[in-house]
């Protein structure tokens, strides 16, 4: 289906829990958040009810979010239901990968399409600072289960922040260089906790470019930039969603883990699709997306997104 500005919308980001393992500094705060109670949740039926209604509005594409979303009791089963749905093509996660090893083949029998990991740092000591409660051995194990497990065009997502691993761009370069995998720097949006943090811990994307020149830019890939030099296996991408935001090509909505339709990451527009069912279900989703906003008012220097809520409600 088309939005009032003519963006079709293909793609439908499912957040299945707020629950995380970890507690990401710019995500969470230390002592994590209260749980939501299971009630709230919707249930496996309900999450595939709404990407079936989803499908026959033009849906194609469904990427399973969290929290973490190996957080979530029996989302093996989850996904299981989600690529049988008619109409869906695709059935993605994106994942910290602390808890991936022991089910990535399970994921993959499940019907999994593709993984997105979040990882941010290649140090230890650093991955402890940054996510509390990880370890990036149980992360990088999580990355080569995915690749045994079949896997393929793995990308990795970095979160990057002035300080605390913006010396280690060139590193992550070096991964895109010897492995075929996409390598995105993320500009770190202004929400929730790190909605506060002195502004010299935003860096722009724009800084990959400076510290590794060699980089040469080979046209769009989604949300982010892409980006190779000679004899690069995989690809550096760079999701500049602050300095250049890409709002005016925005495919996605999303639903909250309790059951709300976000028709843009930063806005405060929802629409509550619990216990609707049917066509009402759809007229629902329907109704959302035509309250996509044209784009969001972040920018450099601007403190907060217009959404009340905190990403690990969201998914990103
Ligand atoms: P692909 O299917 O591989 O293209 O995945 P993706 O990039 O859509 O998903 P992923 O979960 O890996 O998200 C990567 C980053 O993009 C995260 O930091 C998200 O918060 C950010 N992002 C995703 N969607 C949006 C969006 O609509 N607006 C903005 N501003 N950022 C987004
Ligand atoms: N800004 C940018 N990216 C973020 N993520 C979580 N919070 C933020 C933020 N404030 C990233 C995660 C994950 C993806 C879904 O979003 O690290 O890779
Ligand atoms: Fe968890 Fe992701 Fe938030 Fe980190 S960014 S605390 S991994 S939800």
């Amino acid at each position: 289906m088309r939005d009032t500005l003519g963006r079709d919308i293909s793609y439908l980001r499912l957040s299945v829990t707020d629950k995380c393992n970890c507690r990401c500094v710019y995500c969470m705060p230390a002592a994590g958040v209260p749980a939501r109670a299971h009630r709230d949740l919707l249930t496996f039926e309900e999450l595939t009810d709404i990407v079936a209604a989803a499908a026959t509005l033009g849906v194609r594409k469904v990427r399973v979010t969290g929290g973490e979303p190996l957080a979530r009791r029996g989302v093996v089963d989850l996904v299981r239901m989600l690529s049988e749905v008619p109409g869906i093509d695709e059935v993605d996660m994106t994942t910290n990968a602390t808890m991936l090893a022991p089910v990535a083949a399970d994921l993959r029998a499940a019907g999994l399409t593709r993984l997105n990991v979040s990882l941010d740092t290649l140090r230890p000591e650093c991955y402890r600072a940054i996510t509390r409660t990880g370890e990036l051995a149980d992360a990088l194990a999580g990355l080569r289960a995915a690749r045994e497990a079949g896997f393929t065009n793995t990308k990795i997502n970095c979160v990057l922040m002035g300080g605390v691993n913006d010396d280690e761009i060139a590193d992550f370069v070096d991964i895109a260089r010897r492995e075929p995998i996409e390598v995105r720097f993320i500009e770190l949006m202004p929400m929730g906790e790190c909605a506060r943090w002195p502004r010299e811990r935003f860096v722009a994307g724009e800084e990959v470019l400076g510290r590794v020149p060699e980089l040469v830019r080979m046209g769009a890939g989604g949300v982010a930039e892409l980006y190779a030099a000679p004899g690069f296996a995989g690809r550096v991408g760079l999701i500049r969603a602050v300095s250049h935001k890409f709002c005016s090509g925005c495919d996605r909505i999303r639903v909250t883990a309790d059951g709300r339709l976000k028709p843009c990451l930063h806005s405060a527009a929802e629409v509550s699709l619990r216990g609707l069912a049917g066509p009402a279900l759809a007229e629902a989703i329907r109704a959302g997306i035509a309250a996509k906003p044209a784009h969001h008012n972040l920018a450099p220097g601007v403190r907060a997104s217009d959404t009340p809520r905190d990403m690990f409600e969201i998914g990103g």
